[in-house]
């Protein structure tokens, strides 16, 4: 019996050390100390040994079966540790490899060019506001004296909450909202969308945004109009940009202008992007209305101001030669990569 327990340990011995995998290990427990293995069978005959046989058997029995355990969970973690590297070798980074870009999204063209031109305004002394879209008839049209029955109502025909509530059709309520809280000097913007009630075609949305600027103080005159308006306009476009000042009507400035800037790809002598002109019109602009000061408790023989309205849509339509307003409304990424 002792000679068996000896050739199970050298055979088991050598059988561990020879295994491949740990599949094979767990064989080879099973084939020796399992239920029916080897070495469990020969402790099941220990019962026909004489009482004087049985310990040094015994002792011999557990010997073997304690080399075995031990060898195999030695091989064990031989065999875990080599697959652990081969696993640390199989996914290894590497580092040189080119990575994959995440896609980034961007600025919409409207938001880019909205920012260009607060930037400007910041540098000359403006700050920005913002007010409600939602807004009182008062400040869209009564107190820029546009009265209830004032014809220049029809072109800015607009979606009514109630009687007194509209979607605003500009930004000149905010040069109200303005001067009604802050005292001149005045100078400001006044960035935001505006809505009228027009159907969808090419050039018209009845959503749009509108930049409206406004400055109050001693000794206002046109000149300074001009000079601001001349100054954005060669920042925007470059020193050679040139405007030009038609006469107009608003109800709220006196006297009032569209101004026009000099075509920037042709530099006026006329292309498809001015329709031959030279100019293209940007914006509208005048002196505040002596009328509208007085609106806003401000005195117009001590105070007069300009004001300007631009519509952004056709700034950056112009500004990129896109053909199509619906464009800016439709996020067709194809589209708004271009920027
Ligand atoms: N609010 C005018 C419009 O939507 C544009 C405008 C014209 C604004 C003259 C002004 C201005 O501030 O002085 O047609």
């Amino acid at each position: 019996m002792k000679e068996a327990l000896m050739q199970i340990k050298e055979k088991g011995v050598a059988e561990i050390r020879s295994a491949q995998s740990l599949k094979d290990l767990e064989a080879i427990k099973v084939k020796y100390l399992g239920k029916k293995g080897e070495l469990t069978q020969i402790l099941k005959g220990m019962g026909k040994l004489t009482a004087e046989e049985r310990p040094v058997i015994g002792l011999v029995a557990n010997e073997v079966r304690a080399l075995l355990e031990e060898t195999i969970a030695k091989e064990v973690s031989i065999l875990e540790e080599k697959a652990m590297l081969e696993k640390l070798e199989q996914e290894k980074i590497d580092v040189s490899m080119p990575g994959k870009m995440p896609r980034k999204g961007g600025l919409h063209p409207l938001t880019k060019v909205l920012h260009e031109l607060e930037d400007i305004f910041i540098g000359m002394g403006f700050s920005i506001a913002e007010g409600p879209e939602v807004e009182y008839d008062y400040y869209n049209f009564e107190a820029l004296n546009l009265p209830k029955d004032h014809p220049a109502r029809d072109t800015q025909d607009t979606f009514y909450i109630s009687d007194n509530i509209v979607l605003r059709t500009q930004t000149s309520p905010m040069q109200i909202r303005t001067m009604e809280k802050q005292r001149p000097p005045i100078r400001v913007i006044a960035p935001g969308k505006v809505f009228r009630s027009d159907s969808v075609d090419a050039t018209h949305s009845p959503v749009f945004h509108q930049i409206e600027g406004l400055v109050v103080d001693k000794g206002i005159t046109m000149g300074d109009l001009k000079g601001t308006l001349e100054l954005v306009v060669k920042k925007l476009y470059g020193e050679d940009a040139k405007i030009r000042f038609r006469p107009h009507h608003f109800p709220f400035t006196e006297p009032s202008a569209e101004v026009d800037v000099s075509c920037f790809v042709c530099k006026g002598e006329g292309c498809r992007v001015c329709k031959g002109e030279g100019w293209i019109e940007i914006l509208g602009a005048g002196m505040v209305h002596p009328q509208v000061l007085r609106n806003c408790n401000i005195d117009p023989e001590v105070y007069s101001g300009f004001a300007f309205g631009i519509g952004l849509e056709r700034l950056v339509m112009r500004s990129y030669d896109i053909d199509d307003l619906r464009l800016f409304f439709e996020n067709d990424v194809r589209f708004l990569k271009q920027f």
